[in-house]
């Protein structure tokens, strides 16, 4: 496995990651995770989104400050995962199931070390914002997820019900749990 660095996004990143959010859609990915809505905008208009979010500037009434990174392999400068780490939990949807941070790493580069080395950075970033109880929540069906939060230190304290339908419409015989993790940091 090579070594990462988070790195924030700018216009040079453009082309890598359209290259990116390319790859999930291929493999019919719809949503990716910690991306700050990636998934859904235009990249120009995704930074100024974004950057504006990290600054404080909040864009959308209920957002709350965050700050998201690509997380760049150093030998060849490719995008191979996002991570977005939350300043706090001033949020509904991420007091109750979201957390501190969203992440993901791309299809092709799972499965070879890379969830859990950013993570970890992840984890540090939040550290040096003042964060000192870090909340992590994750479907119940997401082993992924669930083996790469706990090889982080990922203490498992609540699953419940994703039952709330403000924040997503699932049928009442679709309801999922969600797995919620903390640590001390
Ligand atoms: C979750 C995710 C980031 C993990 O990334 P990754 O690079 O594959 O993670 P790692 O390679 O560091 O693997 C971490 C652990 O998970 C395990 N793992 C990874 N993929 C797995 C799979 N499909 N099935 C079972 N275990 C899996 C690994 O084996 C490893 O555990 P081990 O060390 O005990 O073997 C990635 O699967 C992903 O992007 N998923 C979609 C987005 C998502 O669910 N994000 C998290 C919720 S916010």
């Amino acid at each position: 496995m090579n070594e990462l660095e988070l790195q924030l996004p700018t216009l040079e990143y453009k082309k890598s990651a359209e290259d990116f959010k390319g790859e999930f859609f291929e493999n019919q990915e719809t949503v990716i995770n910690g991306s700050a809505l990636f998934d859904q905008m235009e990249y120009e208009q995704w930074l100024i989104h974004n950057t504006n979010n990290q600054e404080g500037n909040i864009v959308n009434n209920n957002w709350v400050p965050a700050t998201t990174f690509f997380a760049v392999r150093k030998n060849d400068l490719k995008i191979v995962g996002m991570i977005d780490i939350r300043h706090n939990l001033k949020n509904d949807f991420l007091a109750q199931y979201g957390g501190h941070i969203g992440f993901s790493v791309r299809p092709s580069e799972r499965k070879k070390g890379y969830g859990t080395e950013i993570l970890k950075m992840g984890i540090e970033y939040a550290k040096s914002l003042g964060i000192r109880k870090l909340m992590l929540g994750c479907f119940s069906d997401n082993l992924p997820s669930i083996k790469t939060i706990v090889k982080c230190g990922g203490k498992l304290t609540e699953t419940k019900k994703f039952s709330d339908n403000q924040f997503l419409k699932i049928p009442d015989d679709k309801e999922r749990l969600v797995n919620i993790y903390r640590i001390d940091l």
